[in-house]
Formats: C-alpha cells, structure tokens, sequence
C-alpha cells in the first residue's frame, strides 16, 4: 500500500503526539505506532515533570542544576531552550486538561535527586505520565489528525541525503507513507538490556533506522541506569519512582545500615549516576542481590496517598508495605544517546525531525537530572514542529521502490535473549574495556549473519535495532576511556577533561560492514 502525507509522525509518546499536534496547523499528519497508542514510556512515567513554577526557584537555578548533572557535557544552548520553554509548555498542558497535585500553598512540587529546589511537577501523584498521555491521546483523536496503531516502521525512505518517508508494515502487509518531512519519536532502548524499567516497545527502532539512513547519532555511551526498580521476577523491571526519596525513603543494607552518606554529601538525593553505581557497590561488596528502600520516614500512610500507582501496583505482587521496606535494584532508564539533533530538531538529514528520548541535543550531558525528558521532549517537540514550517511549500516526491526483501529466520527470540544479557554483562552500570570489545566484534558478526533477513516480522527489527544499538553503545563506551556521568569503565575510573570533554558523534560511513 502507498499513502501520501504532508507529515509522517513515527510513536505517540508525548514527543510524537506533542509535534503532531502542532504540525496539524500546517498540513496533513498521519502518526504511525507500533502498538497501541499509550505503550510508551511516556504512560508510565510517575515522579513528574521538572519545571520553574515556584516562587523560590529560578530559570537560572535550574539550567545550573541540569548543567552540574550532566557532568561536562552538556550543550548549554540546548538547556537554556528546556528550561525557558519549559513553563509555557506546561502551561499548554494545564489548558488541555492535565491536572497536576496542589496543595494549599498551590502545586505540590518534589525534590527529586540533584535538584536544589522541589521543583517537580507530579499528577495523580504517580500517575503523572499516564495522565498526561491520556489528555494528549485523547486531543489526537478528537483533531483531523490520522492515527494508524499497530503499524511499526521499519525503515526510512531516503535519496540523495533527502528522506522522502517511511517504510512501516501493518498486519503483515507493507505501507510506504511519502511525506514532505518525517518526524521521529520512538523513544529509548532500554529493552536491549535484561534488567530495564522501559516498556516493551522501546526498542531503539529510530535510532537503529535513521543510524542506516545516514544520520549521525552521538553520545550512544551514555546509559542512565536507575536506582531503584523492584527486586522481584518481573520483566520490565516496575520503577519505584525517585520521588519515594525525595519524600524521605532511605536505602539501606539488609542490616538496616543506610549507605549513602558515604557516597556523597546529598546522600539519597545524589545524581542518579552515583546513587546507582553506591548501591551496585553495596550489592557487590556485601554479596547480596538487592538493598532496600526504607519508607518509614514517609509513614504508611502518607506513602499510599502520594504514590497510588506504587501502592497498588506492589499490593499485587503480594509485598507486604507494612514491613516498611522496598527491596530494589538498580536498572538501564534512560537513554542519554541518540538521533543527534540541533536545538530546533533538526537532523543530519535533509527532511528528517527528532524529538524525544530517541534524540540526542546533548542537553542531558552524561547523565539526565531526574524528570528532564517529559518536558525536554514538549519543548523539543515544539521546536522541531515549527522548524517544518518551511517544508509546507516542498510537494511531496514518490520514488519506486521494490518489495521488502530478506530472508526467513526462526530464531530471533534466542539471538534477542543472548543479546540482553551480553550488554547487561558488559555494557551495563560498570563497564571494562574486554567486556566492552568481546560486545563489539559479536554485534558484528551477528550483523553479518542476521542484517539481511526479513523486515516484515517485527522480531526480526528488534534484533536488527539490537545488533546496532548495541554495538553503537559498545564501540563508544570502548571508546570513551574514562568514566563520567553514566558512563563507568573501572578500568578507567577517573573522569578525563582534557580528552574526553567532548561528545562522540558517529556516521554509518564509518563502519564499511553495517550496510
Ligand atoms: P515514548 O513515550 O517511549 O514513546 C515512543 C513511541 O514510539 C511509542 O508510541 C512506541 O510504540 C513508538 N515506536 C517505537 N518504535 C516504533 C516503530 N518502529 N514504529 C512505530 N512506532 C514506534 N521522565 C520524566 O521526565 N519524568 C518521570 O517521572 C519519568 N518517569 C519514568 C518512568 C519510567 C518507568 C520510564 C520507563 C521512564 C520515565 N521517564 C520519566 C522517562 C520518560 O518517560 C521518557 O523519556 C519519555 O516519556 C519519552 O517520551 P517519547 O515520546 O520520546 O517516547
Ligand atoms: C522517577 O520517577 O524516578 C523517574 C523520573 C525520571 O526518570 O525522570
């Protein structure tokens, strides 16, 4: 089938969502997504959105906060744009209908880690993702905007440097959508690693696809990995939200000794990249495959009325809260890494947006300050959004294409398998540059064996999406030989400023084998 369209959105997280609902004033959209409207990680966000909207906080406090976090590598022009933006879209977000807590004295804003200021945003108190997912869904279907669920792209279509539109298969049949420009909003990749709180679909398709097209990608060494995701059998790890911190919870030993002050001055609430790397510490040292979350400082009570969605979520997996003690263990989060693109959402390639945590503008540096990215990805949605402005004049060009092409194979699951656990063994919160190599050269010998086989089976992308995001993770952290922000490679422990205060940009044409 061929369809053409002014603009082709691909995911409808809040980055997809947020640039269609702006691009529908210049023309025609259609949004392709590989499940369901909601499955994204946008749903399942819960400590909230970081935002100035206090008396005591400050714009200037918050770029600075963003800016000590990433640890030297972030693109200030980038931060700067998030955080004066980043009140306006909000506001947006309150007139279309998203209810965010108050208290007395106004909104109710926490502190999550590394942030001077309770400056987080939070709804239904962590429920905050789901609804704002729901209120942006929601406008989608009641705006001319077309919405095709279940519709999963596997490619870009591209000449000349150009791209022209998309490739995507919807029950098992091909569409090529042509469009005057192509909106990318796949979120992360989190799903390439065994332990991650990230929702079954974030697979790393856009970055694995537009990576093929042409365009560059950079920072693909920067993991963030989250402290504390529930010990218990469960595949996607279920996140125990930040805020649980922020509002008191201590981690401790299994003796009940908290451990954080020995790590850093703002203990619990330190950045992410060191509460993780303590408690991975703490787990080795004293043998033992979880520490714990300690909510008594919250109180039973005052912990079920905050975090709803943690209190029932737990109450079914049979965890007694009574006991006072989460049992948690640290998971890849986030993805630092990505389609590289300028301030205003532009990529490397002629005709091609980004937006999201499938992106990478260098704002988050080597490590995110918590709740950055639902409101990175409205500002930044935005932006790329009224950056097509000029395309409304572009017609829109059709190219023949053949067929899809490659060949059956019957066991993607097991290659899939051995891929998560090789990153999660060798490319995960501690890092060496064997682990790091053994990763590089069978990414590449798999993609020898299994980059040709069919694009019509969804499995098939995933393993091809996994080949080269985890070889693009692995040659980068290889690279990088110090340790900064998310990135610790304990053969090289210290951070290296005058060498590696930079970011790493790659191109397709730097790997003759990747075709
Ligand atoms: P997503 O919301 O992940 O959406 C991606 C979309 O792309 C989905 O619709 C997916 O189906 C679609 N897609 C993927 N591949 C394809 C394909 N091949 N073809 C078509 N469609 C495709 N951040 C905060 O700021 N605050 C928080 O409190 C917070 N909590 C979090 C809690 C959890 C458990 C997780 C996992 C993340 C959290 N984050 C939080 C991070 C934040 O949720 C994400 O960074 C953000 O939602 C990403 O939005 P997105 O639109 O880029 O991607
Ligand atoms: C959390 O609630 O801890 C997640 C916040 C985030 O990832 O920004």
């Amino acid at each position: 089938m061929k369809k053409s369209v002014d603009f082709a959105v691909v995911g409808s997280g809040i980055a997809g969502l947020r640039m269609a609902l702006e691009l529908i004033k210049l023309g025609s959209v259609l949004v392709l997504t590989k499940g369901k409207v909601i499955e994204g990680s946008t749903y399942h966000a819960q400590g909230g959105v970081a935002v100035v909207f206090s008396e005591l906080d400050r714009p200037k406090y918050h770029f600075a906060d963003t800016i000590n976090a990433g640890d030297g590598l972030c693109n200030p022009e980038a931060v700067w744009e998030m955080v004066k933006d980043g009140p306006k879209r909000i506001e947006e977000l309150i007139d279309w209908g998203v209810r965010f807590d108050t208290d007395g004295a106004g909104y109710n804003l926490t502190k999550e880690g590394a942030h001077r200021v309770s400056r987080v945003l939070h709804s239904g108190g962590d429920a905050t993702g789901a609804n704002i997912e729901t209120v942006l869904a929601t406008k989608i279907r009641n705006s001319a905007i077309e919405l095709l669920e279940d519709a999963y792209t596997y490619s870009l279509i591209e000449k000349a440097g150009r791209v022209l539109g998309v490739r995507a298969v919807s029950g098992g049949e091909l569409i090529d959508v042509f469009a005057k420009g192509v909106f990318i909003a796949t979120g992360g990749v989190g799903q390439v690693y065994l332990n991650t709180t990230n929702p079954p679909v974030s697979t790393g398709d856009g970055i694995y696809f537009s990576f093929l097209a042409g365009a560059d990608v950079m920072d693909m060494e920067f993991v963030q990995f989250h402290p504390t995701s529930l010990a218990a059998d469960i595949f996607p790890r279920f996140l125990i939200s930040e805020a649980v911190r922020g509002e008191g919870a201590v981690l401790t030993d299994h003796k009940g000794n908290a451990f954080m002050e020995k790590y850093h001055p703002l203990k619990d609430l330190a950045p992410r990249n060191i509460v993780s790397i303590a408690i991975f510490n703490e787990m080795r040292k004293q043998d033992i495959s979880n520490v714990l979350l300690d909510i008594s400082p919250i109180g039973i009570e005052r912990f079920e009325e905050r975090f709803p969605t943690i209190t029932s979520r737990l109450k079914n997996l049979g965890i007694d809260l009574s006991t006072m003690k989460i049992p948690v263990v640290p998971a890849a989060h986030y993805f630092m890494g990505g389609i590289r693109i300028a301030a205003n959402g532009k990529t490397s390639l002629k005709g091609l947006y980004a937006s999201g945590e499938t992106t990478s503008s260098g704002l988050h540096g080597a490590n995110r300050l918590a709740s950055n990215s639902l409101l990175e990805s409205l500002v930044f949605a935005k932006r790329a959004a009224d950056n097509a402005r000029h395309l409304r004049k572009t017609p829109v060009k059709e190219i023949p294409l053949p067929d899809a092409k490659g060949r059956e194979i019957g066991n993607a699951k097991e290659i899939i398998s051995l891929i998560r656990s090789e990153m999660e063994k060798n490319a995960g919160i501690e890092r060496t540059g064997d682990g790091l190599r053994k990763n590089t050269e069978l990414f590449r010998d798999l993609w020898v064996e299994y980059g040709g086989v069919t694009d019509l089976k969804l499995e098939n992308v995933i393993l091809k999406s996994f080949i080269v995001n985890g070889f693009l993770i692995s040659h980068t952290a290889l690279e990088r030989t110090e340790s900064r922000g998310a990135h610790f490679r304990a053969d090289y422990p210290f951070t290296n400023n005058r060498t590696w205060k930079h970011h790493i940009v790659l191109n397709k044409n730097l790997f003759k084998w990747i075709r």
